[in-house]
């Protein structure tokens, strides 16, 4: 059967801009283009998992309006369960207006909207459909009490549990992630969650074996171009990156979590899940926005022949 992947999380509108550069203050600057797109970090690891093939339900929540309406039906289109998917009267969806420069950097701002009232009760209404999940996926665009419940409640059932804490937490107890199965920072996050410099190698290293020591099972540490960083009580093992020419890098670690999920579930193999995401990341930073650049398996397993496994 297909992996079951459940996430608790963000659902956005991007609103993307390609832009020259930014303007200055009081400067009004014509952008050569503009792209309206479904995003949030929740439902894009959510639609890079269900385009991989697995069974995805998504916890979320959108205002009421036309962007949640739409949020909706995009979730249905991916074949994502949506029976929690829940609906606030009188605020908006969650919007993120996204800035990507020539290089295919981007500079983002969130608005949550609906997302800051996804609560630990609407964690509990889906009881069931957690339960039954093989992974539940997290990060950080919904209340943090919301997060570090599911990460206890999760823990009682026996489910594992991936964290993505971004965007960057400030006031996260890292003793509230003792239950968690695999925390996903990049260097900053590390940084804040550890309180550690993660400057160089030995730094990002010990920092991670920092939260280790507290109860994380396994640090994944990614690193941009650097690849990623896999710290267990086994080691370090060096997932090494795909070097790829990019368009827009928006999303790009949301496709590398949802796919590592997708792939742990389907395998039950760190190394390889991992290896797989990150092809999988960089065949996304080939195109233009976040869930519309992810590759379906069939896209994916043709990039890969393009790209094969070296590490
Ligand atoms: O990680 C990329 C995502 O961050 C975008 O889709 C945007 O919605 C913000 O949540
Ligand atoms: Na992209």
């Amino acid at each position: 059967r297909p992996g079951r992947i459940a996430v608790v999380g963000s659902n956005m509108v991007d609103l993307v801009t390609y832009i020259t550069r930014m303007p200055a203050p009081g400067e009004t600057l014509e952008a050569p283009d503009f792209e309206i797109g479904c995003g949030g970090k929740g439902a894009n690891q959510a639609v890079a998992a269900a385009k991989l093939g697995s069974a995805v339900s998504m916890v979320t929540k959108v205002g009421s309006d036309l962007f949640g309406d739409n949020t909706i039906r995009n979730l249905d289109d991916h074949g994502i369960d949506t029976r929690h998917v829940g609906r606030v009267a009188e605020k908006s969806s969650g919007v993120a207006p996204i800035f990507v420069d020539p290089t295919g950097e981007n500079s983002i701002l969130i608005v949550k909207g609906a997302n800051a009232d996804l609560s630990p009760a609407d964690v509990d209404a889906a009881e069931a459909t957690l339960r039954a999940a093989d992974l539940i996926l997290m990060q950080m665009e919904v209340p943090l009490a919301t997060v570090t419940h599911t990460v206890r409640r999760a823990a009682e059932w026996g489910v594992r549990t991936i964290l993505n804490p971004a965007p960057a937490p400030a006031g996260l107890n890292v003793d509230d992630l003792r239950d968690l199965s695999f925390l996903i920072p990049n260097e900053s996050e590390l940084a804040l969650l550890s309180g550690q410099p993660t400057g160089t190698e030995a730094e990002i290293e010990a920092a991670a074996r920092g939260l280790i020591a507290r109860g994380i099972g396994t640090v994944i540490v990614t690193l941009g171009g650097r690849g990623a960083r896999l710290v267990s009580r086994d080691g370090v093992v060096k997932i090494a990156p795909v070097r790829v020419a990019p368009v827009d890098t928006t999303g790009a670690g949301d496709a590398f979590i949802g796919a590592f999920a997708h792939f742990l579930a389907a395998t039950g193999d760190v190394e390889l899940a991992l290896n797989r995401a990150a092809r999988y990341a960089a065949h996304s930073v080939t195109g233009r926005g976040t869930q519309k650049s992810y590759a379906t398996a069939a896209a994916f397993d043709a990039f890969c022949r393009a790209f094969p496994e070296t590490a």
